[in-house]
């Protein structure tokens, strides 16, 4: 592990509370299988522990990010409590620990998460540890350490143990030579971040290991995702989460984008809807294994107009970040997201003016709660 260890503690505690990330270890790996010794005549191999009539037994890494403890009560829901496994590398608040299994578990460290999947009889990883871009920019062997290294790890063990395996993409696998307006499912995939990179990367792996190996890997591009419970952390569409926050505690709001910069977002609930919906698609549904998913697309000026129709008074200024303002003029402005509509029947629920009202009704009772008490 050649990387981790030149990595200062700060970088680490800085980096490790925002994202749900998970942070080096130390351990040798240790592989009694490998998925290269797999020929394309064994691809069945994948079926042998999951039988679609079970309900599966869900293991989701970087838990404690946006997205995990929210899929976790949707699966939850669905397969039953003890089916559906959060696991991060930090400890969980009290709300997240006494709602279903919560257990440790290293990307890092190959044993350690063989052995989870084993004891637990894992039959669907969804793979959410990852640095976002603008951290990964600023801590680039880190975010190739987590988001490249700790995939190989994720996708041999899903592969050992005939896994099906959910790993989220991004806008950010575009670059500046991809076609912005709309963007494609298939184009040029130049991205210019670390962590664009180390997504198309896991793409490209998850997609060769399907058709190499029959592994049963399911990938969705997501937009900037906007939630009210949990925050993202270091990544470059954070404002329209932030804006929601400062504008109900303060009045106040400083964006670090230009007031034009247009991006594809979407509303949480239907990102977690997305997912569901990918991972429990019939296979011969899929034409693809990675799509993109559209909801809406806004740049900050039409966001703050739309949150100023409840809080008027809200004060905006720009202060634009150089490195995300670079990051976001590469990055899509529309996705095309034609396929996963086709093929599955995507359909978003949430656009900017359902958007809105949702964040701050949930954000206001909140406050509402927090000064009551
Ligand atoms: N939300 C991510 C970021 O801004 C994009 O997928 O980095």
């Amino acid at each position: 592990m050649p990387v981790g260890r030149t990595l200062t503690r700060a970088v680490h505690q800085a980096l490790s509370p925002v994202c749900g990330c998970q942070v080096l270890s130390t351990s040798v790996r240790c592989i009694s299988f490998s998925p290269r010794q797999v020929t394309s005549s064994d691809a069945s191999f994948h079926s042998v522990s999951f039988s679609e009539t079970d309900h599966p037994r869900v293991l989701i890494t970087g838990g404690l990010g946006q997205l995990g403890v929210g899929l976790a009560k949707l699966l939850r829901k669905r397969y039953g409590n003890n089916n559906v496994i959060l696991s991060d590398i930090r400890k969980p608040p009290d709300h997240v620990f006494h709602s279903g299994p919560f257990i440790y578990s290293d990307i890092l460290d190959y044993k350690n998460l063989r052995e989870i999947v084993v004891n637990n009889r894992i039959t669907w990883m969804i793979h959410y540890s990852a640095l976002l871009s603008a951290v990964g920019e600023a801590n680039v062997q880190l975010a190739r350490a987590v988001n490249i290294t700790g995939l190989h790890n994720v996708l041999d063990i899903a592969a050992e143990h005939g896994l099906r395996l959910f790993v989220p993409s991004t806008i950010g696998a575009f670059g500046p030579t991809s076609p912005r307006n709309p963007t494609p499912d298939l184009c040029i995939q130049r991205p210019r971040t670390i962590y664009g990179v180390s997504k198309v990367h896991a793409e490209l792996m998850g997609e060769y290991y399907h058709h190499r190996y029959g592994m049963d890997f399911r990938c969705l591009r997501y937009p900037g995702i906007i939630s009210a419970d949990t925050q993202p952390g270091g990544g470059t569409t954070d404002y329209a989460v932030q804006i929601f926050h400062d504008a109900i505690k303060e009045g106040k709001f400083e964006c670090y984008l230009k007031p034009d910069t247009c991006l594809p977002m979407m509303y949480i609930d239907d990102c977690l809807r997305a997912t569901l919906e990918i991972l429990e698609a019939p296979a011969e549904c899929l034409t693809m294994r990675t799509y993109n998913i559209n909801a809406m697309s806004f740049n900050p000026e039409e966001l703050v107009n739309e949150v100023r129709k409840y809080l008027p008074d809200l004060q905006v200024s720009y202060n634009v970040d150089k490195v995300r303002q670079g990051i976001a003029d590469s990055w899509p402005v529309k996705f095309d997201d034609s396929n996963a509509r086709k093929d599955w029947g995507w359909k978003h629920d949430y656009d900017l003016s359902e958007l809105v009202t949702v964040m701050l009704n949930i954000l206001n009772s909140e406050t509402r709660v927090a000064r009551a008490n």
